[in-house]
């Protein structure tokens, strides 16, 4: 699989079993959340969501992002949900990229927000690398007992037309 051949598409209803399975991939459990195919299909439906997913040439499914949020001009989109299933192959990068355009091109919103694990060191990078920073922390309930640090990345619209001025 590589990210030149695949293409970020809309999802439809048909994806569910690979976005289903994207996201419980052995050890995602401590990174991601997941969901049952009944919550994923009322988010397919819902106007106030949109997922993409990387479509290979033969139809399967790399990976997924999902927004929510969704407005024309809204004032934050928040980027909810993204996994791969092979990871370092840019899937991420990919995904992330479509979902910026979207969230500033399309529907034009102030910024793009979301939570990431403090110890979540490859998402951080993705997010990073594409521009997001640091704007909050707190302190949620894990897995087990135990507390988590969860990061508020933003990135403005502002700032995302600066960086693709830079980077056309
Ligand atoms: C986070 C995640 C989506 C990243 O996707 P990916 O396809 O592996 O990332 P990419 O290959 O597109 O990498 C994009 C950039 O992110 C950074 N990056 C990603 N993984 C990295 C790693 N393990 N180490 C260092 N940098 C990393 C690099 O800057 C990389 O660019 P480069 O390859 O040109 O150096 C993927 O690791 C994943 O699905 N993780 C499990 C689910 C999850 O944690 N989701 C995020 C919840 S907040």
């Amino acid at each position: 699989m590589s990210p030149d051949t695949s293409m970020i598409v809309p999802a439809t209803p048909a994806d569910i079993d690979a976005i289903m399975a994207c996201e419980r991939r052995p050890g995602y459990e401590v990174t991601v959340g997941r969901w049952d195919r009944e919550q994923h299909l009322a988010g397919l439906a819902d106007p106030t969501h949109r997922y993409f997913v990387a479509r290979q040439p033969d139809g399967t499914i790399a990976g997924f992002v999902m927004l929510q949020d969704v407005a024309i001009e809204a004032d934050s989109i928040l980027v909810r949900r993204i996994a791969v299933g092979e990871q370092r192959r840019g899937y991420g990068r990919q995904l992330l990229g479509h979902a910026l355009h979207v969230i500033f091109d399309e529907f034009d919103a102030r910024s793009a927000r979301l939570g990431v694990r403090a110890y979540n060191a490859n998402g951080i990078a993705l997010y990073s690398s594409l521009g997001m920073r640091e704007e909050s922390r707190r302190e949620e309930q894990g897995h087990g007992s135990e507390a988590v640090t969860v990061i508020t990345m933003t990135m403005s619209a502002e700032s995302y037309r600066q960086s693709r001025r830079a980077n056309p």
